[in-house]
């Protein structure tokens, strides 16, 4: 069975005293709650060392939100894949569609930080995802298609191990409409059959596919309990702890549901 995750994208939310707030409650209670599912946060780049530190006695997992795809040199205002090795930091997000959409990350620099991280044994969240106009002209599973194609140039089978994938469609990103879990399912059994296609069964049945889009305490068990979709990648929801906790014990009710 594939490990379910819940993680929160804060983005380019919180103060240093907001976040060090959010995780004294959150350590505090993860200490008491046997969890089988993975928590994994991705907090301001900028926080990363602290929220390590913060959770340090704890299970919960800290990524970074960005990196660039070189190692080390002259480019103002990136972070790398080595530095995270430095700081003891295993996880990134690659891809969201913040970036390619307001900062012009196009797939082929998706796939160079992908192939830097996995050089540099990091775990990929790699964010995937239609825009509005693209479902509603029936392209969605092109769009899918293209990105997973060209984010994944070069990524091998064994490679694989390293990468989640987070289907999140545009349009459903912090506007509060989330997709339905049959929209969901259908894409997620889409990505699952072209892992199939382009790697094999195994990778097929073992790489985990987050969705997120508009994701809160009131629709996540519809969506966690569909048989393709392994966790979520959680953005508003996941700046509020009480909706964030209320998540993680949801996911943990459906992740044993899905064990039976
Ligand atoms: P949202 O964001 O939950 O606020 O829609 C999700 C994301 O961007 O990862």
């Amino acid at each position: 069975m594939r490990r379910m995750i819940i993680s929160g994208n804060w983005k380019m939310y919180k103060t240093l005293e907001e976040m060090l707030v959010f995780f004294d409650e959150l350590s505090a209670w993860e200490k008491n709650f046997a969890h089988e599912n993975q928590i994994l946060i991705f907090p301001p780049n900028l926080y990363t060392i602290t929220c390590l530190e913060k959770t340090r006695e704890n299970n919960i997992d800290i990524g970074v939100q960005n990196i660039y795809f070189e190692d080390f040199g002259a480019y103002t205002g990136e972070i790398s894949a080595p530095m995270l090795t430095s700081i003891g930091c295993k996880d990134a997000l690659v891809g969201h569609s913040e970036r390619r959409h307001i900062f012009g990350e196009t797939d082929e620099e998706i796939n160079r930080k992908i192939l830097s991280l996995i050089k540099h044994d990091k775990n990929i969240v790699f964010c995937v995802g239609e825009k509005e106009n693209e479902r509603d002209d029936g392209f969605t599973e092109r769009v899918l298609e293209t990105q997973l194609q060209s984010g994944l140039v070069d990524v091998g089978e064994k490679d694989m191990q390293y990468i989640t994938i987070a289907y999140e469609p545009v349009w459903a990103i912090g506007t509060g409409k989330t997709a339905t879990p049959e929209i969901a399912q259908e894409a997620h059994a889409f990505i699952r059959g072209w892992l199939n296609e382009h790697y094999d069964s195994h990778v097929a049945h073992k790489t985990r596919i987050l969705y997120g889009g508009s994701v809160k305490v009131s629709n996540c068990e519809g969506l966690l309990i569909q048989p393709d979709i392994d966790g979520a990648l959680i953005g508003g929801a996941s700046l509020k702890i009480n909706d964030f906790i209320e998540i993680i014990k949801k996911g943990e009710v459906i992740a044993k549901r899905k064990e039976q």
